[in-house]
């Protein structure tokens, strides 16, 4: 049965509107990754503070790397799912398309996207602790726990760890995308980690409508202009429909004037 969507979600879904799609952990959850908050998240099962903070690295380097040999193999094994596929296919119809992930497992750039952010950093990149120098090392499970440069010194995950700040570049081409959108489309995430959890507001604050995809409600439910409860995996491969739909469009629309 085709999914039904309120009209005014229908209508905010124009490929003529600058969109920004922002998107946590819940996207990859069909992709078997697990998330962190919630039932089965992994912050149920393991203490954040041990293995997601500079000072448990300096702490337990072997820990922390064991952890993320653990996550790595987990996400080696997965493949972007239809909730992906569908985002990769909206970066083809909005030419005024962004995305912002949160997640580091490198999914939505295996689906296609190339028009993203990856906020957190990805799991596939390695930095020098001594050097700053960061590389892609898809090798899994890593031969060495934990791994070291060629200089000697330690190599870290290149993620952003609580109580780090995120890339000063990265965030300010985030807030100026937020600033600037008509539309923001939150996937998947419980909206409490800052600073992504403000953009949902700032972006409001600009003006721009906001719709939120998620199983659960959250905390930016009753914020948000519409919350569309429901798995990421079927949600989102229908909103591509209405996007398609929009005035007859059934491909790709770059450079074409939409108005009859
Ligand atoms: N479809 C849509 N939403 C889903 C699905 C699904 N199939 N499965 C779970 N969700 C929702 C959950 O209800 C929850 O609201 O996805 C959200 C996942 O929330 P979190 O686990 O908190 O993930 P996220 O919001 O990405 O966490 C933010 O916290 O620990 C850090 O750095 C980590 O980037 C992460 C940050």
């Amino acid at each position: 049965m085709a999914m039904e969507f309120s009209t005014s979600v229908i209508a905010a879904l124009d490929p003529a509107k600058k969109i920004v799609v922002l998107t946590g952990a819940g996207m990859s959850a069909e992709s078997g990754v697990p998330t962190f908050r919630g039932e089965d998240g992994l912050w149920r099962r393991y203490r954040a503070e041990e293995l997601a903070t500079p000072s448990a690295f300096q702490a337990n380097p072997t820990l922390v790397w064991e952890w993320y040999d653990w996550r790595r193999g987990i996400i080696g094994e997965a493949e972007p799912n239809p909730g992906h596929l569908a985002i990769a296919e909206m970066e083809e119809l909005f030419p005024h398309f962004s995305l912002i992930t949160q997640n580091v497992d490198g999914l939505h750039r295996r689906a296609g996207n190339t028009r993203l952010i990856e906020i957190h950093g990805n799991l596939w990149q390695v930095r020098c602790v001594r050097e700053g120098r960061v590389h892609e090392d898809y090798r899994c499970p890593l031969p060495e726990i934990p791994p070291r440069c060629a200089c000697g010194a330690l190599l870290r995950p290149h993620v952003v760890w609580f109580g780090e700040s995120l890339d000063e570049r990265d965030l300010t081409r985030a807030y100026r995308l937020i600033e600037e959108c008509d539309l923001l489309l939150v996937v998947g995430t419980s909206a409490v980690v800052q600073p992504v959890a403000s953009f949902p507001i700032m972006a409001k604050h600009g003006g721009a409508l906001v719709i939120e995809v998620n199983r659960d409600p959250t905390p930016l439910s009753s914020l948000a202009d519409e919350s569309i409860q429901g798995k990421a995996g079927e949600i989102l491969p229908a909103l591509l429909e209405k996007i398609k739909g929009h005035r007859g469009l059934s491909y790709p629309i770059h450079g074409l004037n939409l108005d009859p």
